[in-house]
């Protein structure tokens, strides 16, 4: 029996965020009567629940404190050496939530956009802090659709060899796992949805339509 596309997606680097709260907030956010104030509400609370989960295996170091009765060592993550990647314009939507329960990280940003004959990604601006080779990088996209910009951010991000990349988003198509798969199979998706497909300009479907446009107003 066919199955639908999603289905056919090889999910092994794939880490689909079930939780009903992310699961909830996500339906909100698709709701095409939120305004932009909502939107964005949503999504800052989604990218820290996010955060959340894509931290889950990040290393830990021992530091010595005291409690009020003792001392004790206790692990805490080096948030310096965390990098969000944002991919601009929508992965700005995420940094708010994300750096509120990471506050240490470091900021970058990749200016890509899609040239709407072709679809693929061209970049305009990358600045990412030093040191990148000691650093794990999460780079954000609320929307991974047809995996260009995210393969090309991911191409710009190893060339700094950073010692670990994983890739953040909301949305994912199964288009744009694969492509990004096929590109960079070394690198984790971690997503709260995958839809179905994408419409002939690239949208996901059924999405939450222009996710830049709702951030910021724009249309
Ligand atoms: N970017 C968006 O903002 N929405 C989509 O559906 C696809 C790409």
């Amino acid at each position: 029996m066919p199955q639908p596309p999603a289905a056919q997606t090889r999910l092994h680097q794939v880490h689909h965020v079930t939780h009903p709260l992310v699961q909830h907030k996500l339906t909100l956010m698709r709701d095409k009567e939120v305004g932009s104030t909502g939107f964005r509400t949503l999504l800052g609370e989604l990218a820290m629940l996010m955060a959340y989960e894509v931290t889950r295996d990040m290393p830990v170091r021992m530091v010595e404190i005291e409690t009020p009765l003792e001392r004790m060592h206790s692990p805490v993550i080096d948030g310096k050496k965390l990098v969000f990647a944002s991919i601009l314009r929508a992965g700005n939507g995420m940094l708010d939530g994300l750096l509120r329960v990471v506050p240490n990280a470091r900021v970058g940003h990749v200016g890509l956009y899609r040239d709407p004959d072709t679809l693929e990604a061209v970049e305009y601006y990358f600045k990412m802090p030093t040191g990148m080779a000691e650093r794990d990088v999460i780079a954000v996209d609320p929307m991974l659709a047809t995996g260009h910009s995210a393969v090309a951010a991911i191409d710009k991000l190893k060339s700094l060899a950073p010692r670990s990349l994983r890739f953040l988003c909301l949305l994912a198509a199964p288009e744009g796992i694969r492509t990004l798969h096929a590109a960079h199979p070394d690198v984790p998706i971690h997503t709260a949805a995958i839809d179905r497909s994408l419409n002939e300009h690239g949208y996901i479907l059924p999405g939450l339509g222009d996710a830049g446009d709702r951030i910021f107003g724009t249309r």
